[in-house]
C-alpha cells in the first residue's frame, strides 16, 4: 500500500480532517448597498490567491452576478432539478477562474418546492464539496424564504451596510432573523460606501451597540469600502473593478478585505460547531440541518 493508498483510508476512516469548504453568504438588509459586487471582487481576490471558488448567485431573478462578472450563463440553478443536470453542466467560468452558478428565473419556485424536490436539489450539489474551496453566495437583500434558504447554507454571513440609518436598522433586523432562523453564528461586517476607517468604525460601532445588546450573534468589523467612480467604471464595463482597476482605492480596499478573510482561521460554524467536521461541514450539512428542523416544525 503506498503512501496515498493509506491517506486516502485515513480520510475514510474519518481520521483526517478533510479541509471544510468555507460558505459565506454576502447579504444585507437593504437592497443596492453592494453586495453583488463585493462578492464578485472578493470571489476574483480569493481565486488569485488560489483558492478554487464558486459564486452562487441566489438573487433569484435578477442574475445580477453573471452582469458584473461579464457572462452569459447557458444553464442556471434551476436546471439542476428542471432538465436534470449535473452541477458541472451547469457552472460558467469567469475572471480569475472563478465559477458561477447562476440565478434563473427557475429557481423562483425553490420556495415550493416539495421536500424530495429539496433533497434532490441538495443532493445535486453535493459534488461542489470536492470541487471548491471557498464558496460565496450572493443573497438577495432582506430576509425572504429564499434568502433564508441560501443563507443557511452558509456557516458565515458577509453583511453589506451603507451609512444611512435605513441601512442599518435593517442590517440589525437582519442580524437578528438570520441569526435566530437561519443558524448563522457569525456576521463580518463591510460598511460601504463610506469615506474612511473612521467613519467606518462609526456605523460599526452604532450597529453593534444594538446587535450586542439584543442578540447572541457575533457581528465583526472586516473592513470598508470607498465611494469610488472606478467601481461604477467597472460595473458599466462588466467587469470586477479588482480585474479592471487593481490599484484603485475600491479594489486596493476589496482586496485587503479579502486577504483578511482568508487568513481567519477562527471563523465559522466549523470551528464553532463540534458536530459540522464531523458530517463533513460546508453546504449539505447545514442544508440538511435546516431541513431536518423544518420538518420537525412542520411534523
Ligand atoms: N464603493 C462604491 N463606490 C461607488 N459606487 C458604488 C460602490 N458600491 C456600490 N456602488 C454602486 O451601487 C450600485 C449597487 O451595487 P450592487 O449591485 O453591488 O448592490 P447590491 O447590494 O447587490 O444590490 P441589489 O440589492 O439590488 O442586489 C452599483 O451599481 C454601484 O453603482
Ligand atoms: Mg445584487
Amino acid at each position: 500500500m503506498d503512501q496515498a493508498d493509506s491517506l486516502r483510508q485515513l480520510a475514510a476512516a474519518g481520521k483526517i480532517a478533510k479541509r471544510p469548504l468555507r460558505v459565506y453568504a454576502v447579504t444585507s438588509g437593504k437592497g443596492g448597498v453592494g453586495k453583488t459586487n463585493v462578492t464578485a471582487n472578493l470571489a476574483v481576490v480569493a481565486a488569485r490567491a488560489g483558492k478554487r471558488v464558486l459564486i452562487i448567485d441566489a438573487d433569484l431573478g435578477l442574475a445580477n452576478v453573471e452582469i458584473v462578472l461579464g457572462l452569459k450563463p447557458r444553464y442556471h440553478l434551476g436546471d439542476l432539478l428542471d432538465k436534470g443536470l449535473s452541477v458541472s453542466d451547469v457552472l460558467c467560468e469567469g475572471p480569475a477562474g472563478v465559477m458561477l452558478l447562476g440565478a434563473g428565473s427557475g429557481v423562483r419556485s425553490l420556495t415550493h418546492l416539495s421536500d424530495e424536490q429539496k433533497m434532490q436539489f441538495i443532493s445535486a450539489l453535493d459534488p461542489i464539496e470536492e470541487m471548491f474551496d471557498i464558496v460565496l453566495i450572493d443573497s438577495g437583500a432582506g430576509i425572504g424564504d429564499n434568502v433564508l434558504f441560501f443563507v443557511g447554507a452558509a456557516q458565515e454571513a458577509i453583511l453589506v451596510v451603507s451609512p444611512e440609518p435605513t441601512s442599518l436598522v435593517d442590517a440589525y433586523a437582519t442580524v437578528k432573523v438570520l441569526s435566530q432562523k437561519a443558524g448563522v453564528h457569525t456576521f463580518n461586517v463591510i460598511v460601504n460606501p463610506v469615506v474612511d476607517e473612521l467613519a467606518a468604525r462609526g456605523i460599526f460601532q452604532k450597529l453593534t451597540a444594538v446587535t450586542g445588546k439584543f442578540l447572541e450573534a457575533k457581528v465583526r468589523h472586516l473592513g470598508y469600502i470607498p465611494r469610488d467612480e472606478n467601481l461604477h467604471r467597472a460595473i458599466m464595463a462588466q467587469r470586477p473593478v479588482c480585474e479592471m482597476f487593481p490599484s484603485s482605492p475600491s479594489a486596493r480596499a476589496i482586496a485587503s478585505i479579502g486577504e483578511r478573510l482568508l487568513a481567519d482561521k477562527q471563523t465559522g460554524a466549523m470551528a464553532q460547531d463540534p458536530q459540522a467536521p464531523a458530517l463533513g461541514g460546508g453546504l449539505k450539512f447545514m442544508w440538511q440541518r435546516l431541513f431536518r428542523e423544518s420538518q420537525a416544525v412542520a411534523g
